[in-house]
């Protein structure tokens, strides 16, 4: 392989551009490769827009968070939008790949990105096009790693909302939600919630009963712990409810850019108990700024993993983590079942252990 393309899919999540770092240095200096890399995720694959990538294209990246590759975003090749008449449709344009690829000379292309761009990659993969992928995603929900980079340091994030939030909370004698993302997987709010010492945690994978809640933080009152810190995932359902999202955005994003559960927690403590209650949605912070030191070195391994997989001809694989090596798992491996909190597994009986109601 002497030519390479690489592009960044879906959300942003910090450690895109250690990635994209990784793998121009060990293209270039490793393989004498050349690279490639495509703007706008899917979309500038489709579109054409595309530039070569030397490594002083990459000096002083490594920490920096979002991605030197344009925006990232949804966009899918198989399911584009095109105008047709005056109407919009959605419509098959892989072919626009295909070529673009071609007009390129590209051998292999590495895509970095979640569940979503990496069933994309799959599906380029089993038409023909040579793919690698890369694990990213702050949610930390693909099965087929131990874990993804950005998660690492949303969870930092997350950590140091919950310790500011604490002496406040310790302050006014107050109840404070903190909402954090995790649509379908708890991860950011377990671990966040254990690093922090939140007295609750709400996971999508354990429907809560607020009555629970309630008579949690009651309970801390008499034992005269006057405050309390309750950290609620996205996703977190009620026991036999909906997750709480409005329906007219399509897969439901509405809850991490208005607010949902955490203020739907927050209402029903404050009229169930004497506490005044107050509420944070610290959203899209945890997706941006500087990566960590763990999630700069994990994605710096993930990207010269990927190129060393393309340079020994492996493809339709994603590089991986397993214990303490970067292996390589077959893509559609990747792209099965989420990696959801196993509602039995050893965090949640830590948790469980310590203390910490988990609504049920
Ligand atoms: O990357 C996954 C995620 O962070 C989810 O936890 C969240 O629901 C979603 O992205 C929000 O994405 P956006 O606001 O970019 O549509």
């Amino acid at each position: 392989v002497k030519r390479i393309g690489v592009l960044t899919g879906g959300g942003d999540a910090p450690g895109l551009n250690a990635v994209i770092r990784a793998v121009v240095k060990t293209a270039i200096r490793e393989y004498g490769m050349n690279v490639v890399g495509f703007e706008n995720g899917f979309g500038g694959l489709i579109k054409n827009q595309a530039r070569e990538l030397t490594e002083f294209d990459v000096i002083g990246i490594l920490p920096r968070g979002g991605t030197i590759l344009g925006t990232t975003n949804r966009d899918n090749p198989f399911h584009y939008p095109v105008i047709k008449g005056d109407k919009k449709i959605f419509a098959d344009v892989s072919d626009r790949v295909f070529e673009n690829i071609s007009i390129h000379g590209i051998e292999a292309l590495v895509v970095i990105g979640g569940d979503g761009s990496l069933a994309i990659g799959k599906e380029l993969n089993d038409q023909g096009l040579k793919v690698v992928g890369v694990p990213k995603t702050i949610d930390n929900d693909l099965s087929a790693t131990d874990q993804t980079f950005g998660f690492d340091t949303a969870l930092a994030t997350a950590t140091e909302a919950i310790d500011k939030l604490h002496t406040t909370a310790e302050s006014h004698h107050r109840v404070m939600v903190l909402e954090l993302m995790g649509r379908y997987a708890g991860w950011i709010a377990l671990a966040a919630g254990l690093a922090g010492g939140a007295d609750v945690i709400l996971i999508p994978e354990i429907p809560y009963n607020i009555d629970v809640v309630v008579e949690k933080i009651n309970a801390r009152s008499q034992e005269r712990k006057k405050f309390s810190i309750v950290v609620v995932a996205e996703g977190a359902k009620p026991l036999g409810g909906e997750m709480v999202v409005s329906k007219h955005v399509e897969d439901s994003f509405d809850p991490v850019r208005l607010g949902g559960v955490g203020n739907v927690v927050a209402q029903a403590i404050e009229s169930a108990t004497d506490k005044e209650t107050r509420v944070t949605v610290l959203g899209h912070l945890q997706r941006g700024g500087s990566p960590t030191a763990y999630d700069r070195i994990l994605a710096t391994r993930y990207g010269t993993g990927a190129v060393n997989l393309a340079a020994e001809g492996k493809f339709g694989r994603m590089v991986c983590l397993k214990g303490q090596n970067i292996e390589s798992v077959p893509l559609e491996q990747a792209v099965g079942e989420l990696h959801t909190v196993p509602v039995n597994g050893e965090l949640i009986k830590v948790a469980r252990q310590l203390g910490i109601c988990l609504g049920d």
